[in-house]
């Protein structure tokens, strides 16, 4: 026979036990109306480079991403198969697809995915990333997914990287030399935000000039703008998120279409600058801001 006390003392152990299994038994599962514990991630999305050089500002991106999110995973993706073929084949590094990235971090268990596209707009590449992040949002109630805003994505960020990209001047430009921004440019509607960043550098100097390798404002609407302002010397600055092929060839580059071929033969002195606007740490934090902004929806 037991006691009445040592009932008692099964009973509180058995109820000890029940309470300990509860929450056990949430974590094991996830599922049957218990949460999930959050397992958070950040995705970075670019469309990568080969260039070796070119690709030590992600690490400092990277690190910056980290530092602003303890305890988050952070993880990259590269959009353009061609640049992860040539990283692949000629560096022995394997980067993954976007869609590859969001698999293994669904089959790795995380709950919550931030997807950070590193993109200077929200053209083309964004929107492709934006179908994919969708159709993984659809695949399970436990994995939680959505995209975030490229870096210029409305007037108060266009503002804020202008302004930021006019208090940091390459060293040595003076008064009377102009500096031009190389942005890549699309076809996208989206293509009109380089139209925009060209008038907002304009209010920040008369001598800021945007032009774009693919669309508009075009080398010929910079060459045009150089010569009326009868600019002596302009500097070249990639406005792209790395410094890679199109900085090394189309704006720096020995050919006679490169655009500091075309300014010279202009009677314009041309000096590239090979600076990604990403080496600008407080470009990465409006990044981050956006991506902090995703966290709070995906709550
Ligand atoms: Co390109």
């Amino acid at each position: 026979m037991l006691t009445s006390k040592s009932r008692l003392t099964i009973l509180t152990l058995v109820l000890f036990i029940f309470a300990l299994a509860l929450p056990l038994n949430a974590l094991a599962h996830g599922g049957h109306g218990h949460q999930k514990p959050a397992k958070k991630a950040i995705l970075l999305v670019t469309f990568g480079t080969s260039v070796p050089e070119a690709q030590k500002v992600f690490t400092s991106v990277d690190q910056a991403f980290k530092k602003a999110f303890p305890g988050v995973e952070v993880r990259w993706a590269y959009t353009a198969k061609i640049v992860r073929d040539m990283v692949a084949k000629k560096q022995g590094k394997t980067w993954l697809s976007p869609s590859e990235a969001l698999a293994k971090l669904m089959s790795e268990g995380y709950t919550h995915v931030a997807v950070q596209s590193l993109h200077v707009i929200p053209g083309a590449e964004f929107h492709d990333l934006v179908a994919v992040v969708h159709g993984f949002a659809r695949m399970s109630h436990g994995f939680k997914v959505l995209i975030s805003y490229p870096l210029c994505s409305t007037v108060r960020d266009l503002k804020a990287v202008v302004g930021i990209v006019a208090k940091n001047l390459p060293k040595g430009a003076a008064k009377d030399d102009a500096v031009v921004f190389m942005g890549h440019g699309t076809h996208h509607p989206a293509g009109v935000v380089y139209a925009a960043i060209a008038y907002m550098l304009q209010q920040e100097g008369d001598r800021l000039l945007m032009g774009t390798v693919e669309g508009y404002p075009s080398l010929d609407d910079v060459v045009a703008q150089l010569k009326a302002k009868k600019v002596k010397k302009a500097y070249l600055l990639p406005f792209m998120t790395v410094a890679g092929d199109h900085a090394m060839n189309d704006m720096a580059g020995p050919e006679p279409d490169s655009w500091k071929s075309i300014l010279e033969k202009n009677g314009i002195k041309a000096v590239p600058v090979m600076r990604p606007i990403t080496a600008l740490p407080a470009v990465v934090d409006i990044f981050i801001k956006h991506a902090k902004h995703c966290f709070e929806h995906l709550k």
